[in-house]
């Protein structure tokens, strides 16, 4: 058959639906170079307007993920992973991993870098001094088999279509489509190699998806696209309106997981962390006491073997910034808001993320808050403190961190898990 790629776009310009081979045909062409943005970027904004239906989205995942290389964990029996649409002070990968593995589940993790606001686990992971998150094949599969867990970057050739329609949608105003988002974020996942997985869909002011209604849609897509492609997947849709943890920045919330996993620590980070965990479990037909975990220190005793597998040395993780300042409570009250998009850019904008693709990050700078959102203060304590490495950007942090809390006469009290949307159910 002749494929023409104008043809193809004037197609989904009028609404109607694709083929699986025309669109294999545009995915293939654009990573070839064959097929050039502008044609690409004409493409998305169709499908921002029209959509795709569930059966196109399904081939665009596929034909995505089938860009590259794929992993294949079949020979290791059922293997897990967990991915997160983005949030902020959210480290729940250094906490679920553990507890998974303990209770006998095999993790393979591929995490990301930050984007935009939003923290990613690389970053974090590479605040600890000797942390390896380049891992081959090979490493990976040693660590799943022997020891239950491995969590590494994302390799070069996992699903190049991704890397360039991403980059593509990023300037041409096409990010924000459900299926493009849903197809970017599944093709990852299944060429990641896992048979089961854990989507944790951020919703509120700091995430992508700003109202419960979209996060819902976009997970029941991400679940069904899971199940035409024989993936076990639960979707758990999270609160996202404050920080998830005390701790902003990349030392602070490594040392803030650890605090988790010693059974202390901020409490709605170990909250979401016990759901995921146990909803990975549940894929995997497991069941474990896994709050005992964090409580007893075996949880902690495990992410400390990861962490020295992997190259690194926790003992030797401090916060070395230069400069330190207080924020003092105006007020007597409850702890009442926190709001995570302004505390995401505040962090990024003392170093901790990016402003333009591929900086250095500055693992030592971030936030610490004294109390969890819903907790009373007096007038006069210490709300939180801010870590800095050069004085104009906490001069600006300090200035703009008053902004973005407050602190009133009711706590706050969104519940951390919103929904859970499982394969079978809700659809
Ligand atoms: N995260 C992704 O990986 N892809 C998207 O399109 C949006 C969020
Ligand atoms: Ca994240």
């Amino acid at each position: 058959m002749f494929l023409n790629t104008v043809e193809i776009i004037t197609k989904k310009r009028d609404g109607y639906s694709l083929s699986k081979e025309e669109i294999e045909f545009l995915i293939q062409g654009y990573v070839k170079g064959e097929i050039p943005d502008y044609q690409m970027a004409a493409w998305a904004m169709a499908v921002f307007f029209q959509g795709l239906t569930p059966a196109e989205t399904a081939a665009l995942t596929l034909s995505m993920a089938n860009s590259g290389e794929r992993l294949d964990f079949n020979s290791l029996g059922f293997v897990l992973d967990k991915h997160s649409t983005g949030g902020v002070g959210d480290t729940t990968t250094l906490i679920v991993l553990p507890l998974v593995a303990l209770a006998g589940g095999k993790i393979a993790k591929l995490s990301g870098r930050g984007l935009g606001h939003t923290g990613g686990t690389v970053d974090k992971l590479e605040a600890i001094p000797g942390f390896k998150t380049e891992l081959t094949e090979e490493e990976i599969f040693w660590q799943v088999e022997n020891l239950g867990l491995a969590i590494a970057g994302q390799t070069k050739n996992l699903v190049p279509a991704d890397k360039l329609l991403y980059a593509l949608r990023d300037v041409t105003a096409t990010v924000d489509s459900l299926p493009l988002i849903a197809a970017s974020i599944m093709s990852k996942k299944i060429a990641g190699g896992a048979q089961g997985i854990v989507l944790d869909v951020k919703v509120g002011r700091g995430a992508f998806m700003k109202d419960l209604e979209s996060a819902q849609k976009l997970a029941e897509l991400m679940v069904d696209l899971g199940r035409q492609v024989g993936l076990k997947v639960t979707a758990v849709i999270s609160d996202m309106e404050v920080p998830l943890s005390r701790a902003q920045g990349n030392s602070l919330e490594v040392l803030e997981a650890v605090n988790v996993l010693q059974g202390k620590g901020s409490r709605r980070l170990r909250e979401l962390s016990l759901v995921l965990a146990g909803e990975m479990l549940a894929l995997d037909n497991k069941k474990a006491h896994l709050a005992n975990s964090l409580d007893n220190g075996l949880a902690y005793e495990m992410f400390d073997k990861l962490v020295t597998i992997q190259g690194g040395n926790l003992q030797k993780l401090k916060v070395k910034a230069l400069y330190k300042k207080q924020l003092l409570a105006e007020k007597s009250g409850y702890f009442s808001v926190a709001d995570a998009l302004k505390i995401g850019e505040i962090v990024r904008d003392l170093g901790a993320g990016r402003k333009v693709k591929g900086a250095k990050v500055d693992p030592d700078v971030g936030i610490y808050f004294t109390r969890d959102l819903g907790d009373r203060i007096n007038q006069g304590e210490v709300l939180a403190t801010i870590y800095a490495n050069n004085e104009a950007a906490l001069v600006e942090a300090m200035a703009k961190l008053g902004g973005a809390v407050k602190i009133g006469p009711v706590p706050y009290n969104r519940p951390v898990v919103l929904d859970i949307i499982r394969s079978g159910a809700k659809l």
